[in-house]
């Protein structure tokens, strides 16, 4: 809960301005005061009149605003805050911060405070991914901003990927965590995630469905809680978590040496969906179609990882949670792979095609442990995944 925090919110302009409202309220009904700030192009979003109604308070919006230089100077404004909270936060606001740009209100709020500084970053996908924007994230983070999202989906503009601000529950949840006790800090804790791709030949691979949705929102919720993260992910869709040191691995193979480099760890949460099996000898050339009939593939089977580490003599972390996803008799399933892969943990998903997991938002899970299979009610990844890091913590205490 947020009761007695002020937070100082910093709309900037893009078409996810709107959800700022929503976020507004949703502070609100956590207990905390929110003071708007709107920036020029954020007033071609929203208007300041429903910012201020949902705010309860006055909305500043120009830094040349006397009356406000007299009753409280931007240099008070921006320190009275205990979190100065930009969402959304677009490509230019973040150019201006990784700059230490101050030409309007918000970004010299935001270069004359020592308040911790959270961004919900939204924008479309191709100036996400632009080496410019990535820069600026890197040195922001780097400055100790922390950073919400964004999410990938579709996108106002038409395109699909990431760029799409966090939803008003996951940066309320996100501010929570901001404030709420740090039970994993001084813990290293590892995480696997995304698909991996196993090459046919130079320019074929095999493949799955996972987005790493799950395995991104799981490290992102342990660093809230104060973890220090290593992150081995596959060629996922969305994002890595800002803050965690990311390893960007492609096979089976490549995954298992670097778990095995992150070692030693707290905890390791293997979300991965590795392939079972790669070529036994991938081409170096590509495979050519030929009269004298079709390719056959021959398959090597790859090295479970989560067993590998489970079954560790010396060095295991002290919790190694597992993944399951199944399409039928899941918990049956799960329970089974708990006890042959030697895990502590197995979260069992169902990833039948109808029940829309895979790739989606949300996860329906049960938790099998030692003391049986506890199951979730059906709530978004980012619930499951802070819910996980909680029940990790305790576990680690
Ligand atoms: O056996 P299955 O692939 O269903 O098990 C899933 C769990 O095992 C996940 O936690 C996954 O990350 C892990 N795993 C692994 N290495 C593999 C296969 C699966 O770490 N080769």
């Amino acid at each position: 809960m947020l009761q007695d925090k002020r937070i100082l919110l910093i709309l900037t302009g893009g078409i996810a301005a709107y959800k700022g409202l929503d976020l507004i309220r949703r502070l609100r009904e956590r207990g905390a005061a929110v003071t708007p700030v709107l920036t020029r192009a954020a007033e071609q979003f929203v208007t300041p009149l429903s910012v201020s109604a949902l705010a309860g308070e006055k909305v500043y919006r120009d830094l040349f605003d006397l009356t406000d230089e007299a009753e409280m100077g931007h240099i008070q404004l921006s320190r009275s805050a205990d979190l100065i909270l930009v969402a959304p936060a677009t490509a230019d606001i973040m150019a201006k911060m990784a700059q230490g740009r101050a030409d309007d209100l918000a970004s010299t709020l935001l270069l004359a405070t020592d308040t911790p500084v959270m961004i919900a970053p939204a924008m479309n996908v191709r100036m996400w991914d632009h080496p410019a924007t990535r820069r600026n994230l890197a040195q922001i983070a780097d400055d100790g901003v922390a950073v919400v999202g964004p999410n990938d989906g579709d996108m106002a503009c038409g395109e699909y990927g990431p760029g799409r601000m966090s939803e008003p529950l996951e940066i309320a949840a996100a501010v929570e965590a901001h404030f709420g006790p740090k039970p994993l800090a001084g813990k290293h804790v590892l995480v696997t995630s995304g698909p991996t791709h196993e090459p046919i030949d130079p320019v074929r691979y095999i493949a799955n469905r996972s987005s790493g949705a799950q395995g991104a929102a799981v490290a992102g919720a342990l660093l809230s809680l104060g973890a220090e993260v290593t992150f081995v992910t596959g060629p996922a869709d969305v994002a890595a978590p800002t803050g965690a040191r990311l390893v960007p691995v492609q096979t089976a193979q490549e995954m298992q040496v670097a778990v095995d480099a992150a070692l030693p760890a707290d905890a390791a949460v293997f979300a991965a969906a590795v392939a079972d099996w790669r070529m036994a000898t991938a081409s170096d050339r590509k495979l050519k179609k030929s009269k004298d009939g079709l390719p056959v593939l021959e398959f090597a089977e790859n090295p479970d990882i989560l067993a590998g580490v489970s079954q560790m003599t010396a060095g295991r972390p002290g919790l190694v949670v597992g993944f399951a996803a199944e399409t039928d008799d899941v918990e049956a399933h799960a329970t089974a792979k708990r006890a042959r892969k030697g895990c502590d943990w197995i979260v069992a998903n169902d990833v039948s095609p109808e029940t829309g997991i895979m790739g989606g938002s949300e996860n329906a899970v049960i938790l099998i442990t030692e003391d049986g299979a506890d199951p979730w009610p059906r709530m978004p990844k980012a619930e499951v995944a802070m819910r996980l890091a909680q029940r990790i913590a305790d576990a680690l205490m």
